[in-house]
């Protein structure tokens, strides 16, 4: 069977860093029996300058008939007046939903020899490695009405509608207490249960879950006290479920614990395990063009689509031990650079890490 893959580079950074992960899939392809097509469309800005709108409908119909997507990052300050829905951002929330994408994994592995590029001290972070699982295609993103409206008394109000119904609380509990058989079986589960019915709801359904997953050790917490337990002690974590906003925030503080954003990919999963596979960084515009974006994040991604949608856990190692090798080597980026290390741009370590994955060859 040939995979078939979807390309979406995007906008700022993506196109330069998807480059590389496109080296990395070539090389896999040619070298180690990855048989695989590719074919790359526009989204976000992109999608817009080439058909009016941030998920052009090829693009759409080019995603749905793959087996996986890539996508680089969407997003630009020339887009920001643009009216809401043409917005780059709006491809990329379309394209989540449009999919099912619901579940979203985003690891915080931190790579001991980044420990020191953390802004925690070394003693906190090292060895960490948190799973945090966010609810992508519900919630107050997506919940209705929504709107800025004006009230009797003429002044404007803006609304959102944060809600979660059980089978959607359902679903993605189940997948957070899969991932955590597959890990150290802690999962813990973050809410506002003491001031929001959804999350008492919530709750009731993930307590439900659990007595199916026996074996994993479910905890709570409330979001405030998780923002804080994750700078305080981010080791006593394993795996984290919660819903879309939470995990929009929490997943940025989890992954700046690692050192830098540029490292850290993610994984958007639907019910049969396709997903969208996309580094959790964003555009970059500030260095966009400037060959200094890390490329790791981006290939870390073409790992996870390895492991989780093609179920090719050699080579999803073989990708994951080649950046590892390639950082024992003492070559960074500019985000994760410290003395003593071989300052590179993009393109050198794409290359880098191409040549580790030759060299591993038995
Ligand atoms: C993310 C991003 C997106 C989100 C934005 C760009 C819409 O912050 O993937 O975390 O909020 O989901
Ligand atoms: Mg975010």
């Amino acid at each position: 069977m040939t995979y078939k893959l979807a390309v979406l580079p995007g906008d700022g950074i993506g196109p330069e860093i998807v480059a590389e992960a496109i080296k990395v899939l070539d090389v896999l392809r040619d070298e180690f029996g990855l048989a695989l097509e590719m074919e790359t469309a526009a989204i976000g800005g992109a999608g817009y300058e080439a058909a009016g709108v941030p998920l052009p409908d090829e693009t759409l119909a080019l995603a749905q008939a793959a087996d996986a997507v890539l996508l680089g990052a969407v997003g630009g300050p020339q887009y920001e007046s643009l009216p809401r829905d043409l917005r780059p951002e709006r491809g990329l929330l379309g394209i989540r939903s449009a999919l099912g994408l619901f579940s979203n994994l985003r690891p915080a592995l931190l790579y001991p020899q980044l420990a020191s590029a953390s802004t925690l001290k070394a003693e906190v972070v090292a060895g960490l490695d948190i799973m945090i699982v966010r609810e992508l295609t519900g919630g107050i993103y997506f919940g209705q009405p929504r709107g800025i409206r004006k009230r009797p008394d003429g002044q404007r109000e803006g609304f959102n509608t944060l809600v979660y119904s059980e089978p959607e609380i359902e679903r993605i509990a189940r997948s957070a207490f899969a991932t955590a058989m597959k890990r150290a079986r802690r999962l813990c589960s973050v809410d506002k249960a003491n001031v929001l019915e959804v999350s008492e709801l919530w709750r009731e359904v993930v307590e439900r879950v659990s007595a199916d997953y026996p074996e994993v050790e479910l905890s709570h917490m409330y979001v405030d006290n998780a923002a804080m337990q994750l700078v305080r002690d981010p080791k006593q974590f394993d795996v984290m479920v919660t819903t879309n906003l939470f995990g929009d925030i929490l997943s940025d503080a989890a992954a700046m614990l690692t050192g830098s954003i540029g490292m850290l990919p993610s994984a958007s999963l639907d019910a049969n395990g396709k997903g969208m596979y996309e580094p959790i960084h964003g555009s970059a515009p500030d260095i966009s063009g400037s060959g200094k974006a890390n490329p790791l994040a981006t290939i870390l991604s073409v790992a996870m689509m390895l492991r989780y949608s093609f179920d090719l856990e050699a080579l999803a190692q073989r990708v994951e031990n080649a950046v590892g090798k390639v950082l024992d080597k003492g070559l960074r980026t500019q985000d994760i650079f410290t003395e003593g290390c071989e300052l590179v741009g993009t393109v050198a370590m794409g290359d880098a890490v191409v040549h580790a994955i030759q060299e591993m060859r038995e």
